[in-house]
């Protein structure tokens, strides 16, 4: 019988002086950054032809594989954590956080039952606490951490439903149960209603303002038109911080007819909810006080790395309706008194995520947390003026929050090439959205370690793009005519 000598283990000094030079590594990375390409120049299959098709039989040293990492995946990734990453919504893993996902991955807990990890249950619930506390939000409302925000939706809608049709669980649904969008709302809402069941037909998009926001009075309408043709308006999702300009829908006007016509009421503050931990912006949350159901994800906004989303429920009861169905083998004795995170959603297993939560607030604080924030809203207004002051762009939605979208006046096309452009240079990435037909560019602030010059040499290259552009279809132009 062997004795374990003979197995294929790390030594613990050989770990050590491997994790030495992978935390130096990220530390330099962290450093240099800026010199690294946002957008890596890799074609779709490119890596996979570099890398071997079958697993390798015998295992191989540590730092083979960390050299392979720095020369084949690293340059093939796009850098999210880098700060001109202005694209999709901007966010940053920072080292705090780092260490704590190191430790969680360590100690491997799963924090499926109270018993099965009780620290990281208890941590869950007390950075829940702290994060309810800065939002200022009810303290009646249960918090839960999913691991993105179309889960915690999902969980929402499924609340929702429970909510409407408590025959649900056990008969399946009933048809005719409505789910009230808007034509902003993003597509993770109408994707959970699909999973559920509510069924494509059944989910209302209301219109919007000039501003991008849920038209209250279209929403009534809708509810009332559904009433009359015997269907059953069941939730509404309002959202603070839309994905492609960030508007914030008018959530007291939208709770009002949500308690008017007893839908369940369900927040999207997926990215804009972080902001409003700043002081002076905690207004864009005003009404949620009387929603059923909030997101926010804290790995949008809170310097947490992907994946973190919180769901706040105010009746979590019924959530637990929806999801609780246990077996003998996850019996426990503390199950009276103890919380059971499994109870409260599809999946048993769960990650130790609020430890890296917990390390970001003792680490910045409510100030630096603040202080954060507070830049990136400020560096999104001082952007906001160059595009105004530029008379060949125009702003293309309001600035609510700390993302700019605008666009070059020469049109479609040409915005198209823009953006191309300066993704191809590697200097900064953004994204693109369109908006009433038009498309637009979206430059999202949000990495901690942007500062202005990030944001002000990514503009000049997005001028310099445009203006050589214009000079080249004018040269076109003039070929053209000359022939
Ligand atoms: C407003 C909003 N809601 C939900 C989501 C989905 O987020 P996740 O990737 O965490 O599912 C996003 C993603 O950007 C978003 O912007």
């Amino acid at each position: 019988m062997s004795d374990g000598s003979d197995f294929p283990a790390m030594r613990p000094e050989e770990f050590l002086e491997a994790a030495k030079q992978h935390t130096e590594w990220i530390a330099t990375y962290f450093e240099n950054v800026r010199e690294f390409p946002v957008l890596p120049s890799t074609a779709p299959g490119e890596l996979t032809k570099k890398l071997p098709v079958k697993a390798p039989e015998r295992g191989e040293p540590i730092s083979d594989i960390f050299a392979e990492f720095q020369s084949l995946i690293f340059p093939a990734l796009t850098l999210w954590n880098h700060p001109r990453f202005f694209g999709y919504f901007a966010i940053s893993s920072s080292p705090p956080a780092i260490l704590a996902e190191m430790l969680a991955a360590a100690v491997n807990v799963n924090a499926m039952l109270w018993k099965s990890a009780p620290a990281a249950t208890e941590l869950e619930q007390v950075t829940l606490s702290w994060l309810r506390q800065w939002l200022q939000l009810p303290e009646e409302f249960f918090g839960i951490i999913y691991d993105t925000a179309s889960v915690s939706t999902f969980q929402a809608l499924a609340a929702a439903r429970e909510w409407a049709d408590p025959e649900s669980r056990t008969k399946g649904m009933r048809p005719g149960l409505i789910v009230y969008l808007s034509e902003q709302t993003h597509s993770s809402a109408e994707k959970a209603a699909l999973a559920l069941g509510f069924g494509q037909e059944n989910v209302r998009k209301i219109g919007v303002d000039a501003g991008f926001r849920m038209r209250p009075e279209l929403l009534e309408a809708a509810v009332v038109s559904d009433l009359a043709a015997g269907k059953r308006p069941c939730c509404v999702v309002a959202t603070v911080g839309t994905t492609s300009t960030a508007s914030i829908d008018p959530v007291p006007a939208i709770a009002a007819i949500a308690q008017k016509h007893n839908l369940w009421l369900h927040v999207d503050a997926a990215y804009g909810g972080s902001a409003a931990v700043v002081p002076e912006m905690r207004h864009i949350l005003e009404g949620v006080e009387q929603a059923h159901s909030l997101v926010m994800n804290p790995h949008k906004g809170l310097f947490v790395p992907v994946d973190l989303s919180v769901l706040y429920i105010r009746h979590p009861e019924v959530l637990r309706r929806s999801a609780s169905l246990s077996a003998e083998y996850l019996t426990t004795e503390e199950d009276a008194s103890a919380m059971n995170y499994m109870d409260y959603g599809i999946q048993l297993g769960r990650r130790f995520r609020a430890l890296k939560l917990w390390y970001v607030f003792r680490y910045y604080g409510h100030e630096g947390v603040v202080t954060m924030l507070r830049e990136s809203l400020r560096l999104a207004q001082l952007l906001k003026q160059w595009v105004d002051g530029d008379r060949d762009f125009e702003l293309a939605a309001p600035v609510e929050l700390s993302l700019v979208c605008f666009r070059h006046r020469a049109g479609d096309e040409f915005n198209r090439r823009l953006l191309a452009e300066i993704n191809a240079s590697g200097k900064a990435l953004l994204s693109h959205t369109v908006l009433r037909g038009s498309y637009v560019l979206r430059f999202a602030i949000g990495n901690m370690q942007t500062r202005e010059k990030d944001v002000r040499e990514t503009w000049r290259a997005i001028q310099e793009i445009a203006a050589r552009l214009v000079d080249e279809s004018l040269d076109a132009s003039k070929v053209k005519a000359a022939r």
